[in-house]
């Protein structure tokens, strides 16, 4: 994955009914505070118009090669130069198959081909057009010329067919130009995440466990790896795609959770403890169903090891992080655990608001205090909490446990 800032986007519209959803991009990019440059064809004015662009960016629109308002008068040229990156969405077919061949026929066009900054695509198209050779051979074209392409994704067209060639709903395009965009504050380092919840069996059809989905590990598994790190995910049993890049190891009760993490400890630098492990577990598991026969039944439970303790014990722990899902008192709580557990840094939130939800808020609580993050998608705190690990680690001086 290459990697740059972006603080100004010029946004390419092309021609094609998935134009009305850059409107809804440049909205998602502004609150952003990224700065956005639209720039569309003569064809993507016939969808949407350029008074929606500006209204929402803030900007001026260009569509004219010949624009006289333009810095010298160059506005192929000058537009490009004042931006980090380009993304065109939607990007039609016939836009991509004109990068192809370098063509320089309008604004949009030519200023691709003069750009000196990353050129990304996200195409939109009849599920047709998308599979025909020719646009197959264009994007591998693209792609080996180092064009990233967004998508596109498959689903119902507005022409009434099914199939791959919708744009990526903007927020999912937005993501995808934040994720290439982090900082890489970890590059070289290497760090150790469990998530989800851990599974104890009673018989060989139930068992005990919780409500964590494992959307915040599996979050900050992949901001990890969005900032350079070198990921291993300890995972218990969740409904979650596995992040590209990551090594998934995959747990059911808290004995194989701590028995995966610390085979894998050795050269670690960050073990960020994610997961809702049972802190109990059956006594004794019933090798066969247990049947109901109408009576009580008692469960003995006996207390799991805890990871994250055990871990941040050992005389050669690596940086450890905890959470603290609490119902009531959560900063003096957490702070508690993180004492308790001597863990440099706890990131502390209410049960009720994190545990499956795509939103939550964070405090982070260490040694100089706490520092809180607002709610937001679960992604974006974790990207706040690795950016504040990274600084607690390039600061050696700063005191780290209590
Ligand atoms: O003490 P409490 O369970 O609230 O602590 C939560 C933190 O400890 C979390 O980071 C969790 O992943 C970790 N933990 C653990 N093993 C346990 C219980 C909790 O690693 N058995």
């Amino acid at each position: 994955m290459s990697h740059y800032s972006i603080k100004k986007l010029l946004l390419g519209v092309t021609g094609g009914i998935a134009a009305y959803k850059a409107a809804e991009l440049v909205r998602l990019l502004t609150k952003q505070d990224i700065d956005v440059q639209v720039v569309m064809t003569a064809a993507a004015t016939q969808f949407i118009t350029p008074v929606t662009f500006q209204a929402l960016s803030g900007n001026p629109v260009y569509t004219d090669l010949w624009q006289p308002d333009v810095g010298n008068g160059m506005a192929h040229i000058d537009l490009s130069r004042q931006v980090d990156a380009i993304l065109v969405a939607p990007a039609s077919a016939d836009f991509l198959s004109k990068l192809v061949h370098g063509a320089a026929d309008d604004l949009l066009s030519t200023l691709c081909l003069a750009r000196d900054c990353k050129l990304l695509v996200a195409p939109a198209m009849n599920q047709q057009m998308w599979h025909n050779p020719a646009t197959q051979r264009n994007i591998r074209q693209l792609q080996h010329d180092g064009i990233t392409v967004l998508g596109p994704a498959s689903g119902a067209q507005a022409c009434g067919e099914t199939g791959l060639g919708r744009m990526l709903e903007p927020e999912e395009l937005l993501e995808r130009l934040l994720a290439r965009a982090q900082p890489q504050l970890l590059t070289g380092k290497r760090i150790l995440i469990t998530a989800g919840p851990t599974q104890e069996a009673i018989d060989p059809v139930r068992a005990i466990t919780n409500h964590s989905s494992g959307k915040m590990g599996y979050s900050i598994a992949r901001a990890a790896i969005e900032m350079g790190a070198e990921v291993t995910l300890v995972s218990g049993p969740v409904a979650l795609t596995a992040p590209a890049n990551a090594r998934t190891l995959y747990v059911t009760s808290a004995n194989e959770m701590l028995t995966a993490v610390e085979n894998n400890l050795q050269g670690q630098d960050i073990f960020i403890s994610v997961a809702a492990v049972a802190d109990y577990r059956p006594q004794q598991t019933s090798t066969s169903k247990i049947k109901k026969n109408g009576t009580p039944l008692t469960l003995t439970l006996e207390a799991n090891p805890d990871i994250l303790a055990t871990v941040a014990s050992r005389p050669d722990a690596p940086f450890c992080v905890g959470f603290a899902a609490e119902s009531e008192n959560l900063l003096q709580y957490a702070e508690e655990k993180r004492r308790r557990k001597h863990l440099p840094l706890i990131a502390a939130n209410i049960a009720s608001e994190a545990l499956g939800q795509d939103e939550s808020s964070l405090v982070l609580i260490d040694a100089q205090g706490s520092h809180p993050l607002p709610l937001a998608p679960k992604i974006t705190l974790a990207r706040g909490l690795l950016q504040h690990i990274a600084a607690m680690l390039d600061n050696p001086t700063r005191k780290i446990h209590s």
